[in-house]
C-alpha cells in the first residue's frame, strides 16, 4: 500500500527526539492526537480493538495477565511501501546479551485483525517511526522489517502483571517504539531504560495515550515495572501497548 505524505506525529519535534536518541539511545514523547479529527474514530476503533486481544498461551506464569495480538511488515524506503507479511511464527534472535527467555522458539501469537492491519493509524506510526530513525543512520535502510505487536497487561490486587517477564533485555532488533495506547485503573507499568553497562539511566511511566518510548535497541536495554491496581475497589489494572520493531532485512 502507498502512504500519504504527513506532519510530524509526535508533539516533541523529530529533532529533539533524534538528538536524544543520539545522546542517550531513548526518546520520550508523545503521540499528537487531539488535533488529528480526522482520525479520531479511527483512533477509537484502534483502542477499541485491545478488548479483542487473546491470551498468550507462552507466558509462564500461573495466571493469564497478558493479552496480544502480532503482525510483520516489509518496509520499502525508496517508495514507502508497506507491505503485510503472510501471518507466521514470532521468533527472536539468540545474539548475545539480549536475554530473551524464548530466544530462538517460535510462537504463534493471533493476527492483527484485518481492521487494525490495513488501518490508518499502523500505517501513520509505522512511517513515521522510520523516518524519525532513518535520519539517525549513517547508511539509510532500504528495505526494513517491522513487527507489530498489541500487548495488553492487567493487573489484580492479588497478581501483579508483568510487562516483561524476562527482566532487563534488548529484543534485537535495530529501534523500538512502545506506545500507550490506553490505560485504567493503571499502577505500576514504568518503562525502565539501562545504558549498555545496564545501569538505570531513565524510568518513566507511559500514562497518556499516546506517550510513547523510542528505543535505539543496539545501545540500551529497557523493562517494565508490574502492573496493579491505582485504587483495588475499582478492580483490575489494563495496561495496553503497541510495541512495533524495526530492523533491517
Ligand atoms: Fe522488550
Amino acid at each position: 500500500m502507498e502512504l500519504e505524505p504527513f506532519k510530524s506525529i509526535y508533539r516533541q519535534s523529530s529533532g529533539q527526539c533524534i538528538d536524544s536518541l543520539r545522546e542517550f539511545g531513548y526518546a520520550i514523547t508523545r503521540l499528537e492526537l487531539e488535533p488529528s479529527a480526522a482520525f479520531d474514530s479511527e483512533w477509537r476503533q484502534f483502542k477499541e480493538s485491545w478488548n479483542k486481544l487473546e491470551a498468550d498461551r507462552y507466558l509462564k506464569a500461573a495466571t493469564t495477565y497478558r493479552f496480544r495480538r502480532y503482525a510483520a511488515y516489509d518496509y520499502f524506503s525508496l517508495a514507502g511501501n508497506l507491505r503485510q507479511k503472510p501471518h507466521q511464527g514470532f521468533r527472536q534472535t539468540t545474539t548475545e546479551g539480549v536475554n530473551n527467555p524464548y530466544a530462538g522458539q517460535e510462537r504463534i501469537f493471533a493476527p492483527l485483525t484485518d481492521d487494525i492491519a490495513n488501518g490508518q493509524w499502523l500505517r501513520i506510526l509505522i512511517q513515521a517511526n522510520i523516518e524519525l530513525f532513518s535520519r539517525l543512520l549513517a547508511n539509510p535502510i532500504s528495505h526494513w522489517t517491522v513487527g507489530v505487536h498489541q500487548i495488553r497487561v492487567l493487573g489484580t490486587s492479588s497478581v501483579a502483571g508483568s510487562p516483561t517477564p524476562e527482566g532487563i533485555h534488548r529484543d534485537g532488533y535495530r529501534f523500538l517504539a512502545s506506545h500507550l495506547v490506553n490505560s485504567s485503573n493503571l499502577a505500576g507499568g514504568a518503562s525502565r531504560i539501562y545504558d549498555g553497562g545496564r545501569k538505570l539511566i531513565k524510568e518513566v511511566a507511559l500514562r497518556q495515550p499516546g506517550d510513547t518510548v523510542l528505543l535505539d535497541d543496539r545501545r540500551v536495554y529497557h523493562e517494565a515495572t508490574p502492573v496493579y491496581p491505582l485504587n483495588s475497589n475499582l478492580g483490575k489494572a489494563e495496561r495496553d501497548v503497541i510495541v512495533i520493531s524495526y530492523d533491517e532485512v
